[in-house]
């Protein structure tokens, strides 16, 4: 349980001031940065959209490709101004990159204005490294290698009031031999249900509906738990909580979910039909290259069950290309596999190289050239099959939660299907927080549009 350090009693500390949080990468950190929010709200600090205006910034750092890296470094030199007009200003850069050997050290010497680092064991600490870099005037480091607890409690400053995420688990077991993710953010630990049905109902209170799930592999939660809970229990207890509308789930990892997770969906008003399966290539050479513990068959068969059980299901995959020893063939199987699965989103990745991964030391790393020119084959057949499932669509009525007007133009509202399809339909204010129904019109490879059916409630 998080306890108030003494740190967050000193009221006054962040009185009058304000914060400038960034984040890069996944949702872990989004959850990550909003218990920095709630924390400095805590201390009496407000949010600024202005980095000129803040007191304090924090930089919440991806490493999982290079150019999440770069950014990180672009963004910390141009700080350097800033700081000298406010030397008051504290700078915390935490999150991932901080996780990989030798990276925080080098942030605390080529740039000496950032006087704090830490990594994403010890997010909650963070108050008592501020006051600590306020008082003393030193440069604050505390990187921990693991972390068995789950710190439970720290307050939460989230944006929307409708959708929240939920994180259910920590960490990953799976080590994907690309990826860096078990390395930086430590082994799986699931949260206990109680923790989870307690946030869960906190947020109804607060107004919330739409539920996401969170882990890098939630069909494997609840290892290791005292009382061991699997996934599809979990989903069920969720889905009956007073209040909850909608629940989505993300990462399934092919080779863990179940037909009992299948059967859960099926058999739960609330849990909605979508499902995210990461294939990542639809070659079996390289799926076991990659140490992904699935073939090609055996993925397609699970989408074969998966459409069957769930009709109407909406998949969305993660997809790399140029893995070390890709060849033209084993490419042109991943682009086979889109044809055939026809996904509704699929994130698509040039592989980048993370230090100290198997793949990393693999021979035959493929050129900047050819993966550019596969990522832009792929692209064009990812976005034809979303398109062609969109526009399938047209015609069809489906529930829209209203989340309010569009970015371009204040009499065009949007909101999510089920599936958790954008549709944009014109609206007014009175609508956002309802779910309607709203017939669709239009369609491209990322947008609907509809038209909103008159409805009774
Ligand atoms: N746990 C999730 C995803 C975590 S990272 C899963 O297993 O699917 C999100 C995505 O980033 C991955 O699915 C993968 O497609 C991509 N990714 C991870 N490491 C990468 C690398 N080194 N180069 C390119 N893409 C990568
Ligand atoms: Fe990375 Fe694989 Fe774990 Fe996903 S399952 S986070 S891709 S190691
Ligand atoms: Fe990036 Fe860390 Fe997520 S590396 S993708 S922010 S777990």
């Amino acid at each position: 349980m998080y306890k108030p350090l003494e740190s967050d009693k000193a009221k006054p500390m962040g009185q009058g001031l304000k914060y400038f949080i960034e984040t890069w990468g996944c949702q872990m950190n989004e959850e990550d940065s909003e218990k920095l929010a709630g924390m400095l709200k805590g201390m009496g600090y407000e949010p600024t959209p202005f980095k000129h205006q803040a007191d304090c910034i924090i930089f919440n750092t991806c490493c999982v490709r290079e150019n999440a890296e770069l950014k990180v470094y672009g963004n910390l030199g141009m700080l350097k101004k800033l700081k000298e007009k406010n030397p008051e200003m504290i700078i915390a850069v935490c999150g991932c990159m901080m996780q990989q050997q030798g990276v925080a050290e080098h942030i605390l010497k080529r740039y000496p204005y950032v006087d704090i680092v830490f990594g994403t064991h010890n997010a909650w600490k963070f108050p008592e490294y501020l006051f600590q870099a306020k008082r003393d005037k030193v440069q604050v480091r505390e990187i921990l290698s693991d972390e068995q607890r789950i710190v439970e409690g720290v307050p939460v400053e989230r944006e929307s009031g409708l959708s929240a995420y939920v994180t259910i688990m920590y960490g990953c077991d799976n080590f994907c031999s690309y990826c860096i993710v078990p390395y930086v953010r430590g082994r799986e630990k699931s949260r206990t249900p109680q923790a989870i049905l307690q946030e869960i109902r906190e947020l109804i209170a607060q107004g919330y509906v739409e539920f996401t799930l969170l882990g890098q592999n939630v069909n494997s939660y609840g290892k290791g738990l005292e009382e061991p809970v699997s996934f599809a229990q979990l989903l069920r207890m969720v889905n009956d909580l007073p209040g909850v509308r909608r629940i989505r789930f993300m990462t399934s990892h092919p080779k863990d979910i179940d037909l009992e997770v299948i059967r859960a969906m099926k058999e739960s008003e609330h849990i909605t039909e979508q499902i995210h399966l990461p294939v990542q290539s639809g070659s079996s050479r390289i799926l076991n290259i990659m140490n992904r513990k699935y073939d090609r068959e055996t993925y397609l068969d699970l989408i074969r069950t998966v459409r069957r059980e769930l009709p109407g299901v909406a998949l969305s995959t993660d997809i790399i290309v140029g893995f070390p020893g890709e060849t033209e063939e084993d490419f042109s199987e991943t682009l086979s596999l889109c044809e055939e699965v026809g996904y509704d989103l699929a994130f698509t990745f040039i592989y980048s190289n993370r230090n100290n991964t198997p793949a990393d030391r693999m021979p035959d790393q493929i050129s900047d050239e050819v993966k550019h020119e596969r990522f832009n084959r792929l692209v064009e057949v990812v976005n034809r099959k979303a398109m062609e499932r969109n526009e399938a669509l047209v015609g069809q009525i489906h529930e829209v939660l209203v989340e309010g007007p569009s970015k371009t133009n204040e009499t065009v509202f949007s909101g999510r299907t089920r599936t958790g399809k954008l549709v944009n339909f014109p609206g007014d204010a009175t609508l956002v927080g309802q779910f309607i129904p709203v017939r669709i019109t239009r369609a491209n490879s990322f947008n609907l549009y509809g038209e909103a059916v008159e409805h009774s409630s």
